[in-house]
């Protein structure tokens, strides 16, 4: 449990430096990140290297006992590269290119935007990749970041079809698994497939499929070549690159098996994400000084995963920021909370975006852990707070890593990009779909690991599978051969991976273990909501909704007021035929999570748990004092069971 900074070395007079580092180590932080968007000071003109002000800055921090975490500046390519290449600029959907004068100006099917980076990465870890202090490095930032891909350029066009010919070999074979005889679409040669964008109507989904398909693969082959790079020269060191909140342009899973990352890192900003993301208004509202209680969690949840285990904060919130709707300073004891509950979900380090707030340009509205005169910020304060009590207590400082849950709830990428491709219905969202069923689990107080479709199930009790368009035989092996209890929401098994209704009809090969069959499906406005009841539970299916058949021994066990079923079963797999109001999903999970033997519990408004080598950590996001639900005698490793709004409390089993 140890914390961290981001530091920019380059944005402040060096006189100020050896203070700033001093002060970090007095304040408890044991790591700073630094560099990332340093190009035009690493390199002025092509070619030109200045490393004397890195050399000091890495210097300096070092000698203050810091351990570094050195960024490779690819998300900034300075002014001089993008006038010699103009070509590196990415191309928008309309076929315009973005300018020059922010950042995460390039294209990464740009060859000659790679070449440049390998380049600078190249000079960079030759210079600094066996320094003793610098224990990480992050490459780029924040990958896809500001809707930078895709690229509609040529470059990405001539790679798109070099792509296609290696997934279908032949033309004939293109045209026939797209259906291109629909519309007169059919290709005479590769060479002759556009992008899928400036089309007058929808263009074929599986055009749309395999260009995401594409990108994600570009994301990751531009990435793999920095790593490339950075395991020749920093062979000690480990490598991450810090992803984002509920962000799925990519396949992460894909993305970081590829590239054999050894740490998964996230950005949170839990207040942020919570006004961006499409959340009921309501919550939005009652949650807009602490952060929805599963909004970070839920991403450290799930970069565990794609981190195989090993996951950082590489930046988190202290303070209000500057790029959502509205950007509330947070509720007191809210960035002490949010370092505690990465901990919990098992982040190694919490690290601060960032040292001091910067009073120029874009994010002068940013706060950081000191004020911009270098007063500590109210963030700052709680930090040294949390710094302070890990250092006294045995328990905190020696925490092991986090035990698998016995929970395992099922997302993927592509889910997400098939249904945004075919939303069908404007308010179908993969994601939000996922997030409720996530929140559901919590409530009950359930720890959750988030894995891919392609996990080994064999250690879970309960698995939840929201929806997964493309259900392949081997997850159906893997149910068959299983104990655990599965639930299946709708719109599992509805698609093929060549984006066609499979023959047999949705929910395709998972027939084989719930013999049902999906004959309609409609989307719900707003005025249209079948009701139902499931255990005594009342609600309605919103957005979305099946007319199902149970075949052979399947049971109904809840019908929609019309009398099209709701919930159908078959030994330990259970079907949702629709997405249903979020009391409905939780009673539908406490059911299945019974038979599978799980103790749950509900737990009072806006408390959530999280259990953590032989602790349990209790947040509170809720405006109200709860108690935390610890045993009698409970012995407390961190305050006490009462809980006001945004206190943690943290205990052992006797
Ligand atoms: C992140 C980014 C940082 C900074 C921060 C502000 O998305 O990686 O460089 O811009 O947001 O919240």
């Amino acid at each position: 449990m140890q914390l961290g900074v981001c530091y920019y070395p380059e944005q402040w007079p060096r006189a100020m430096w050896a203070d700033d580092a001093r002060r970090m180590v007095e304040l408890g932080i044991t790591h700073v990140r630094i560099a990332e968007f340093a190009w035009s000071r690493m390199e002025p003109r092509a070619g030109e290297f200045a490393w004397e002000w890195l050399d000091e800055a890495i210097d300096t921090l070092a000698n203050a006992g810091l351990k570094l975490v050195l960024g490779t500046p690819t998300a900034s390519p300075p002014k001089w590269l993008v006038d010699a290449y103009p070509e590196v600029l990415p191309m928008r959907a309309d076929g315009t290119r973005w300018n020059f004068g922010s950042r995460r100006h390039y294209d990464v099917s740009s060859e000659i935007y790679r070449r440049e980076c390998v380049r600078i990465v190249t000079a960079l870890a030759t210079r600094y990749g066996r320094h003793p202090s610098i224990v990480a490095w992050q490459t780029d930032n924040e990958l896809g970041c500001h809707d930078t891909v895709p690229s509609y350029s040529d470059a990405a066009l001539a790679r798109f079809h070099a792509w296609l010919r290696r997934q279908y070999g032949t033309i004939d074979a293109l045209n026939e698994a797209w259906g291109n005889v629909f519309w007169s679409m059919e290709y005479l040669s590769f060479d002759a497939i556009g992008l899928p964008n400036l089309t007058p109507t929808d263009a074929n989904p599986i055009h749309l499929l395999e260009f995401r398909r594409f990108m994600s693969d570009e994301v990751a082959g531009f990435h793999r070549e920095q790593i490339a790079v950075l395991r020749e020269h920093a062979p000690n060191a480990d490598l991450l690159h810090n992803f984002m909140g509920f962000f799925t342009t990519f396949d992460h899973y894909r993305f970081a098996a590829d590239s054999a990352i050894d740490v998964a890192a996230w950005d949170s900003y839990p207040i942020a994400r919570t006004e961006s993301i499409a959340l009921p208004e309501e919550q939005k509202a009652r949650f807009a000084r602490t952060g929805h209680p599963d909004v970070s969690a839920f991403d450290h949840d799930r970069y565990r995963g794609i981190g195989a285990g090993r996951f950082w904060v590489m930046e988190q919130q202290a303070g209000p920021v500057n790029w959502a709707s509205w950007n509330p300073v947070p509720a007191s004891g809210m960035v002490r909370l949010w370092a505690y509950e990465a901990f919990a979900h098992g982040a190694e380090l919490v690290s601060y975006f960032r040292w001091r707030q910067c009073p120029y340009a874009q994010e002068q509205m940013h706060s950081g852990l000191n004020l911009p005169n270098n007063e500590l910020s109210p963030g700052g304060i709680e930090v040294q707070r949390v710094a302070r009590e890990i250092a006294s207590s045995i328990a905190l400082s020696t925490l092991a890593a986090p035990e698998g849950a016995a929970t395992a709830l099922v997302f993927d990428y592509e889910t997400q990009w098939m249904f945004e491709i075919q939303r069908h219905g404007k308010d179908f969202d993969y994601q939000s779909l996922v997030f409720d069923y996530y929140e559901a689990l919590r409530e009950i107080g359930l720890d959750v690991d988030i894995v891919s479709s392609r996990a080994d199930f064999s250690g879970y009790k309960l698995v939840v599978v929201p929806s997964l368009a493309v259900i392949d035989h081997a997850l159906v092996e893997q149910i068959a051969r299983s104990d655990a209890q599965w639930v299946f929401g709708p719109r599992s098994g509805s698609k093929t991976g060549a984006f066609a209704i499979p023959d047999d009809l949705p929910p395709g090969a998972l027939q084989r273990v719930l013999p049902i069959q999906v004959l309609e499906v409609e989307t719900l406005r707003p005025t249209l909501a079948p009701t139902l009841t499931v255990a005594g539970v009342q609600g309605s299916a919103l957005h979305w909704r099946e007319h199902v058949r149970a075949n052979g021994k399947t049971r109904v066990v809840a019908r929609f007021d019309d009398a099209w079923p709701a919930l159908l079963t078959l030994g330990n797999v259970r079907y949702v035929a629709g997405w249903l109001s979020h009391e409905l999903h939780r009673k539908v999970l406490q059911t299945a999570a019974r038979d599978a033997d799980l103790e749950t519990q509900l737990l009072a408004d806006g408390l959530r748990i999280r259990r953590r080598g032989g602790l349990t950590f209790a947040f509170n996001f809720g405006a109200q004092a709860v108690e935390a639900p610890a045993p009698r005698d409970a012995v407390f490793v961190l305050g006490g069971p009462s809980l006001a709004r945004g206190d943690v409390c943290i205990w052992k089993e006797a």
